[in-house]
């Protein structure tokens, strides 16, 4: 086989294998600090452009705060966020109001936020 060929392919297997290793860090019961960490690192960066504006401080829209991990956290596990972010922006409750809908990946991190499960 050619070199540079094996090289490619080589180098695009231990890719997957990376990814599936992610995939399976997700799926299996997780430290709860690791939940957090994703929150900290996937999620909050998602929310704060698009949500805290009207989701956060003294009195925030629709009674929910999306501004600090425990927030969010029952937010997304409620399924309530997962609901208003797959409606279609035409549609009455859809969210970010008055906004555009989140990009496919987003929407994913967050799917992946309400399926983490941990002890
Ligand atoms: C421009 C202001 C605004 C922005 C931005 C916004 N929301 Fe909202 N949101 C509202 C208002 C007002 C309500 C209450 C009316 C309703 O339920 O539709 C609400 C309600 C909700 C509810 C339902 C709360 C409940 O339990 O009744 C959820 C969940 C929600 N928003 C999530 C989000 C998420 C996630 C984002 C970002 C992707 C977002 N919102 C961005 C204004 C906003």
């Amino acid at each position: 086989m050619n070199k540079k060929l094996q090289f490619i392919i080589v180098g695009f297997l231990a890719f997957l294998a990376c990814e599936t290793n992610v995939e399976e860090d997700l799926n299996a019961a997780l430290d709860c600090s690791q939940v957090e960490e994703y929150y900290t690192e996937n999620v909050k960066p998602i929310l704060e452009p698009n949500c805290t504006v009207c989701h956060s401080g003294s009195s925030p829209s629709g009674g929910v705060s999306l501004d600090t991990y425990t927030t969010v956290y029952y937010a997304i596990k409620s399924g309530e966020v997962l609901d208003r972010i797959q409606r279609e922006s035409d549609d009455p409750g859809f969210m970010p109001s008055g906004g555009q809908k989140l990009s496919v990946e987003n929407i994913f991190v967050i799917q992946k936020f309400f399926e983490m499960e941990c002890q």
